[in-house]
């Protein structure tokens, strides 16, 4: 049980941070105390924004003491409540968004050290500009910060290629929640001496400290890319042109994103600006990326060769690539968009599941089928990372119904009956947005009763008095 915050403590913390990092006032307070998909509100008697790595561990260290909990927080972009701070008030909102220096960029080892609130679009610039590039991306890029990728093991749209968060970081600073700081910003591409505290804090959501910067890989330049969007009939004829295309063009397909009809007449409908690249309708479409480095062949050649054979095999059903870099932004606005454009839309009971990849094509038809039978009138919608097998798989209230009355009486039982699914197929119940708040029971109901016993033990160890983002990611006892 962690303590309330008490007048003391806050004092202290007040004299420590000075005006700029500390602060009470509800209007400073307000924009952060509810998540991104404003379904949880909670409350905190204090914004603590350090500006370094020292501030923080003076905060820790004082919150340890009186016991009291933090919650740490870059962007808020949390798809499942995990930077909310809890609605009983007895945790303070550590913001790492002062901490925001790109403490280096080295094109020589090819390694980025960035502090935990720079926000992922000002990564990208920067390591461009020595003719690099920080390959992660999603669509929160312009507020989603450094310690929250890190601290989610966030994934995105080029995991295909290069994997998620996980396989991009080669160092952590942290601050433990006995104040001490973790110094492990290596830039070693190997290093093997045991238990790797690094991969601990990836994914942790905060519960075993505060990242406060991480060492990054950095990659080439891309020289080109091609952006294509193809309509079809069939998921499972979509991994039959992965496969192919991987074959035709090595390693430069980095996103296979699907997105079903209903999820771009979604996007149509909400986001300004917007079109179809395509004339006819689809049931399914797919968004697909291929770069190349400086110097080979633009691989949109090798794109519209292999697409062409697939729409003459009967594959797909029509494909066409983005002429300029206009038109390649304009299709990624129509897959990134979606969420706005659902949230824009109403409430829906949102899932992030994964399965194998080949399994995913069977579960999007027999799992939407189940769900609409067992939930008459109730819409799957699905679009994401087909290429990774991670699908959202979310669910829409029947036509007419309120979507927030809707989802009080049936969200919980249709997440349920979708994670159960997910279950079955061998999947997991989330794929990259980590479980946070809002799949804690789920987590909680289905979790293998060794491994949980282990991330008990480990979060025990580190954080004896459970003062690091209580109530996420750690089923209670
Ligand atoms: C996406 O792939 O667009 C994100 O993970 C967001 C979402 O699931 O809504
Ligand atoms: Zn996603």
């Amino acid at each position: 049980m962690t303590q309330m915050p008490d007048a003391n403590l806050l004092e202290s913390l007040r004299q420590r941070l000075g005006p700029k990092g500390f602060s009470g006032a509800p209007e400073d307070l307000s924009p952060w105390l509810t998540d991104w998909r404003g379904r949880i509100t909670g409350k905190a008697a204090a914004l603590l924004s350090p500006s370094s790595v020292e501030e923080v561990q003076a905060i820790v260290a004082l919150a340890s003491q009186a016991g009291v909990a933090l919650v740490p927080q870059g962007g808020n972009s949390s798809m499942v409540a995990g930077a909310t701070p809890p609605v009983d008030g007895s945790a303070l909102l550590l913001s790492l968004r002062r901490m925001r220096a790109i403490r280096s960029l080295s094109g020589d080892d090819n390694v980025a050290v960035a502090e935990a609130g720079v926000i992922l679009s000002d990564l990208h610039v920067a390591a461009e500009k020595i003719g690099r590039r920080f390959p992660l991306s999603l669509a929160a890029k312009g507020t989603a910060t450094i310690g929250g990728l890190v601290s989610t093991n966030a994934g995105g749209t080029q995991v295909l290629r290069f994997g998620t968060m996980r396989s991009l970081v080669l160092g952590i600073e942290a601050v433990l929640p006995s104040g001490e700081r973790f110094d492990g910003l290596s830039a070693l591409r190997k290093d093997n001496r045991g238990y790797d505290l690094r991969q601990l804090l990836v994914g942790a959501e905060g519960t075993l400290g505060v990242v406060t910067a991480a060492s990054l890989r950095l990659f080439p330049s891309a020289g080109s890319r091609a952006v294509a969007w193809v309509g079809l009939a069939d998921p499972q004829d979509a991994l039959t042109l992965l496969r192919r295309l991987e074959a035709a063009t090595g390693e430069s397909i980095e996103s296979f994103e699907i997105v079903s009809q209903d999820a771009l007449d979604l996007v149509l409908r909400h986001i300004s600006g917007t079109r179809a690249p395509l004339g006819d309708r689809h049931r399914w479409h797919l968004l697909i990326e291929a770069t190349a480095p400086e110097g080979a062949a633009d691989p949109a050649e090798t794109l519209t060769i292999a697409l062409h054979e697939a729409v003459e095999a009967g594959l797909i059903e029509d494909a066409t690539i983005a002429a300029n870099e206009t038109q390649a932004q304009s299709f990624w606005k129509l897959r990134e968009d979606i969420s706005e454009a659902e949230r824009l839309d109403g409430g829906s009971a949102k899932h992030d599941v994964s399965v194998a990849v080949s399994a995913m094509p069977r579960f999007l038809d027999e799992g939407a089928q189940a769900v609409e039978q067992r939930f008459p009138g109730a819409r799957v919608l699905a679009f994401g990372h087909l290429g990774d097998g991670n699908i959202h798989f979310n669910v829409r209230p029947p036509v007419g119904l309120d979507d927030k009355a809707w989802l009080a009486s049936e969200g919980t039982g249709v997440s349920s009956f979708v994670h159960d699914l997910v279950g079955e197929a061998g999947g997991s119940l989330s794929a990259e947005h980590g479980i946070g708040q809002l799949k804690l029971a789920d987590f909680a109901r289905t979790i293998d009763p060794v491994r949980l016993a282990a991330l008990r033990a480990i979060k025990q160890a580190i954080d004896p008095k459970g003062i690091m983002n209580p109530g996420k990611l750690i089923p209670p006892a």
